[in-house]
């Protein structure tokens, strides 16, 4: 390999325009403003707004099947149902995987939601007395101590327990499931801004919020969510179908039929921009679903696609650019293996020595696996888009957008247009550490 930047000798084949007015397509603002999407903030996600635009500039209509392979928090299957148009996602993530899957239940008992609030109202005080009697640190890991006064804790742990105690297996466990994780950022007194904590930053306006009073707020207000969306949705959604897969997009062959699908809306984690695992620690950490960062590491971490460096293991294979990418895409994996030895390079002469080199070539090994099986599932004559951001590890720019649409042309999509939502990182101009190649976030538009 040799150890030059191809930079030169790169010539993508994909057309790329220059697109105004859709700055915050990339952004989740809009979903933040609409009923249910608003029930998990995740900063990761676009606006529905994009996903509705894309339904009515391809011409998707009810009947057809929309595939969103990094689902998230289920932005377009929701845009999907409240349209009437099926849909299918795939989220490795099994704790936003839940979120998303309750955001698409809107069959919630309202009996039940009531009857549950009643107990919570009468019980809460009670039950967060009587576990006064136990030490808060064998049950929670000390992050969550850093985050909440210890009378906080306590209620929240009571209403885990009576949410665990009093709720069946049903979509109403799941719509609470919701409304206890939405709280959890907003009864905090740290500064739990995203993406990361900050346990030892103290919010700025710290306004008390008690436990009881929120969980009231929320229940109410994300029970006029699911009223409201339904208004929205006209009835449309009665007879749509929405299949929702826990599981890894590289392979959906167990559950997704070739040529199924009519139209592919999603956003790939950007390359070196959050570590997913990390950003959902003080959920999993309340919910028990993990006790230290190695639980989250071995349970999450493994089961997503690479694009951090908290991700790498030096010593594990799967970063060697795989044998089948180099053979269908040969001028996009030189590019890569070039940028990657560039990157090993730099490395050696940082007091850090981050792992960008791995994490490029382990992006793209699992992107060409992404793309390979999106056109597997497509049917022909239709599209996939794929919003995502590019990036400069140590100033060696990576253009995504332009490898992505390259790869997809060379496994056969006939053609690859990219349009520009906006530039991206002017916030780091000031900082003399860091780089200064302008970055930019794209719709990258695949045809078949
Ligand atoms: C940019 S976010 C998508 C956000 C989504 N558009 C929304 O509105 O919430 C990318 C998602 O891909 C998920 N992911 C990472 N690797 C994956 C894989 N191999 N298969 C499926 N999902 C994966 C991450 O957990 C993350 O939730």
């Amino acid at each position: 390999m040799s150890t030059q930047l191809a930079l030169s000798f790169y010539e993508p084949q994909v057309k790329t325009i220059e697109k105004k007015g859709q700055s915050e397509w990339g952004t989740f603002k809009d979903s933040l403003r609409a009923p249910v999407h608003r029930w998990f903030t995740y900063p990761a996600g676009f606006s529905y707004k994009a996903v509705e635009h894309s339904i009515e500039r391809f011409d998707i209509k009810r009947g057809n099947t929309i595939y969103d392979p990094f689902m998230g928090s289920g932005t377009t299957n929701l845009t999907a149902k409240t349209l009437g148009i099926n849909s299918i996602g795939t989220e490795a993530h099994p704790f936003v995987y839940r979120i998303a899957r309750a955001k698409l239940n809107w069959d919630i008992d309202e009996k039940i939601v009531r009857e549950f609030s009643k107990i919570v109202d009468s019980q809460l005080a009670k039950k967060s007395k009587s576990l006064q009697k136990k030490k808060l640190i064998s049950e929670f890991p000390e992050l969550i101590l850093k985050c909440y006064e210890e009378s906080t804790i306590y209620d929240l742990w009571a209403l885990r327990d009576l949410a665990n105690e009093n709720l069946g297996n049903n979509g109403s466990k799941e719509f609470f499931f919701v409304v206890i994780t939405a709280m959890l950022r907003s009864v905090s007194v740290a500064a739990t801004g995203w993406p990361y904590i900050a346990p030892n930053k103290k919010k700025v306006t710290s306004i008390d919020k008690d436990v009881l009073t929120e969980f009231l707020r929320l229940t109410n207000q994300m029970f006029s969510d699911i009223q409201a969306i339904k208004v929205w949705a006209h009835g449309k959604n009665q007879d749509s179908t929405h299949l929702l897969v826990n599981g890894d997009s590289r392979n959906t062959k167990e559950f997704i039929k070739n040529q199924s699908v009519d139209h592919v809306f999603t956003s790939p984690p950007y390359l070196n921009n959050f570590d997913y695992a990390d950003r959902t620690r003080l959920e999993l950490y309340f919910w028990g679903e993990a006790k230290s960062w190695g639980e989250i590491s071995e349970k999450i971490r493994t089961q997503l696609m690479t694009s951090a460096t908290t991700q790498i293991n030096r010593s594990d294979l799967r970063y060697e650019i795989l044998d089948e990418f180099k053979k269908d895409c040969p001028a996009v994996t030189s590019f890569i293996e070039d940028s990657v030895n560039k990157l090993m390079t730099i490395r050696k002469t940082k007091g850090g020595k981050k792992s960008y080199d791995l994490m490029v070539a382990g992006y793209f090994n699992d992107m060409y696996q992404i793309v390979r099986d999106v056109s597997r599932v497509l049917r022909p004559f239709s599209k996939a888009l794929f919003v995502l951001g590019d990036s400069a590890p140590y100033g060696v720019h990576i253009p995504t957008d332009k490898l992505i649409g390259d790869i997809g042309i060379s496994l056969g999509f006939d053609s690859c247009e990219i349009e520009i939502l906006r530039t991206r990182g002017d916030k780091w101009k000031a900082n003399p550490q860091r780089h200064t190649v302008p970055l930019r976030e794209s719709i990258v538009i695949l045809s078949k």
